[in-house]
């Protein structure tokens, strides 16, 4: 065996290394994970499953791609970029990140492109998103697991970037080192409420700020909003890749799908934390 990986055994919890062959992780008690074809690695195990294949499915996962990749939401991923940018300013040395539920990886692929230098890991618990993932980015470390059971050793990370997607506080607290940085981005009160007013009678707003994670000390808090103008195929792609997707009857979808253009509003909160120690 070679050396220690920022990698725990999902099964027993011992660390576990790169096999000489440079194709499998193993601990000390013999369980071993072979990487994918793709480059990934599997680590959640058949006993940590709730269904047969958990997380976004896959037609949920193909309305994210097909609306991120039309570039909506990029001035989002420059604004993450540049809080990260300053962070690695900050460190003076190359950022260990973690991005936690990254689905099939639009973020880091963006990211990546402007920072390079970040030694970037992706988790999501579902196993054809990091397929995809992995497959687009081969330089970064995809993993299939369980924000609520990260597989990696304690206080690997400089940073945890979590986009729309959930954790578990006691396992940020762990994987992060001290004085590391937690960047949390979730919806606004006015997001998407042009299209919410679609679906639901009464619209409720989501709040304007997140409760920081206790162990965390908030440091900025930042709201990005713009417009979008969006067409009817683009309409029913953000429809499906949101949680209201399923309240949306055949007569509302079709009432969403008449205007030819329809404006609405996207508003994102960038919170940044950092650890206690
Ligand atoms: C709303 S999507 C966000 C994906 C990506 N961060 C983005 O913004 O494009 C939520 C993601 O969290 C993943 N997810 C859900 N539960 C999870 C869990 N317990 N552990 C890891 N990932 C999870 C889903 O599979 C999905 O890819
Ligand atoms: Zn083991």
């Amino acid at each position: 065996m070679t050396a220690l990986s920022a990698y725990l055994c999902p099964v027993c919890t011992a660390p576990l290394a790169l096999a000489a062959t440079g194709k499998s992780y193993q601990c000390v008690q013999g369980h071993c994970f072979d990487l994918a074809k793709e480059g990934y690695l599997n680590l959640l195990p058949v006993q940590h499953k709730h269904s047969s294949e958990p997380g976004d499915s896959k037609a949920m996962l193909n309305a994210r791609r097909a609306f991120l990749e039309a570039g909506h939401y990029e001035p989002l991923a420059n604004a993450i970029s540049a809080i990260l940018n300053n962070e690695a300013t900050a460190m003076n040395q190359p950022l260990r990140l973690l991005d936690i539920g990254c689905g099939e990886g639009y973020y880091s692929r963006k990211i990546h492109m402007m920072l390079p230098n970040i030694e970037w890991h992706g988790l999501d618990i579902a196993k054809f998103a990091i397929a995809a993932a992995a497959k687009k980015l081969p330089n970064a470390h995809y993993v299939v697991a369980s924000s609520k059971r990260l597989p990696y050793c304690d206080q690997y990370f400089d940073v945890v970037l979590r986009v729309f997607a959930p954790s578990d506080e006691d396992e940020l607290q762990r994987v992060l080192k001290p004085f590391g940085r937690l960047l949390i981005v979730t919806p606004g009160p006015r997001h998407l409420a042009q299209l919410k007013a679609f679906i639901y009678h009464d619209v409720r707003e989501h709040a304007d700020a997140i409760a920081c994670p206790a162990g965390f000390t908030r440091i900025t808090s930042q709201r990005l909003s713009y417009w979008l103008e969006t067409y009817p195929s683009e309409r029913a792609a953000l429809l499906q890749m949101t949680p209201f997707a399923w309240r949306a009857n055949y007569e509302r979808q079709q009432a969403l799908q008449a205007p030819e253009i329809l404006r609405i509003e996207t508003d994102f909160i960038l919170s940044l934390a950092e650890k206690n120690c």
